[in-house]
């Protein structure tokens, strides 16, 4: 179809969504909507109640633009820089993997055992990408302190600005680095009441299968840099050493992994209470583990003669 000039919301609308359905997308009366209202920066509501609002040349170029790169199936979160996450709006580019709604099970799990102020307790969110996961538990739980790392210093910049949006930068801490190597000398060990990771698990093989849009988010976001495994391996090790007695380990994850990475978990004495966690659609997606008490792990029979003073109540209802 020629580009007709557009001079009413109406008329981009009909044009927008003829695009978007040419180039075979799903649901194109909804994607041209939703780019006009982020050009327009007004609601849907206002755009169906007034399709006559007239349209300047610059928002029609605009609007032009973001069309011609959805049909070339550049994400829409991209586009309209705005992805919803644990009701809290994020910033998103091309700098950064796109939050997925699976990930908010992390959060909430995360909540759960933090309580609802957070005072004196401390997450880490390997892998913070945009910040969501960081920013939302700091968000939600108005006292906690978080600190979160990435590989990635273009993804770290939009944390930030993330962050800042939402008024945590003083609360949480962002670093650069591989996983746990991020915080050396940041003195972790036994400090830590949660431990959540989001990390990239899609193999190179999976790649090739995955929608157009995916490939226009950040490599180091998807594919892990070794055998997904062994990066798991990684996140587990150094989390067993940063957790407090009874401390809460997260970890997102594929559900063809979860066979491999379940076992791991359950052959190390340092975890106990492991399980595995279903999102909205019923797939496995996650796992939790606790951190056993370092004592009960040395010497269990013992340990609970004594009445080890650092066990939390998850401890002592496992060992009564
Ligand atoms: C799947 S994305 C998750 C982003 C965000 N936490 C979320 O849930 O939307 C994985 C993130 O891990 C980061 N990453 C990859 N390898 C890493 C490593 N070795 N150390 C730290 N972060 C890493 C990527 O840059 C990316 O931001």
């Amino acid at each position: 179809m020629t580009d007709r000039p557009l001079r009413t919301a109406g008329d981009a609308l009909r044009w927008g969504s003829s695009l978007l359905r040419e180039a075979g997308l799903g649901d194109p009366g909804r994607e041209a909507a939703i780019l006009l209202c982020s050009v327009l920066e007004c609601d849907k509501a206002v755009l169906y109640a007034y399709p006559e609002r007239k349209l300047s040349p610059g928002e029609a170029s605009l609007f032009r633009r973001l069309i011609h790169r959805r049909c070339a199936r550049v994400p829409l979160q991209y586009l309209t820089r705005r992805q919803e996450f644990m009701s809290l709006s994020f910033h998103v580019d091309e700098r950064c993997f796109i939050p997925r709604p699976e990930t908010e099970l992390l959060v909430e799990e995360a909540l759960k055992h933090l309580g609802e102020d957070g005072a004196g307790k401390l997450a880490v969110d390997l892998g913070t990408g945009c910040g969501c996961i960081a920013v939302s538990l700091a968000y939600w739980c108005p006292n906690l302190r978080v600190w979160a790392c990435d590989v990635s210093a273009a993804a770290l910049q939009v944390a930030l600005r993330n962050c800042r949006a939402h008024k945590v930068q003083d609360r949480v801490r962002l670093v650069k680095g591989d996983l746990w190597a991020a915080f050396a000398g940041w003195d972790l060990e036994e400090r830590v009441d949660v431990v959540v990771a989001n990390p990239p698990y899609v193999s190179e093989e999976e790649l090739a299968s995955v929608q157009p849009e995916v490939r226009h988010e950040p490599p180091e976001a998807l594919v892990p840099p070794v055998y997904a495994t062994e990066f798991y391996r990684r996140i587990f090790e150094g989390a067993a050493v940063a957790l407090k007695d009874g401390g809460l380990l997260l970890v997102e994850t594929a559900p063809s992994l979860i066979p491999q990475l379940e076992p791991i978990l359950r052959q190390q004495p340092v975890w106990m209470e492991v399980r595995v966690l279903r999102d909205l659609a019923g797939a496995e997606r996650a796992l939790a583990a606790t951190r056993e008490c370092r004592r009960c792990v040395e010497r269990p029979p013992r340990c609970r003669e004594l009445g080890c003073g650092r066990w939390t109540a998850t401890i002592q209802t496992r060992h009564r």
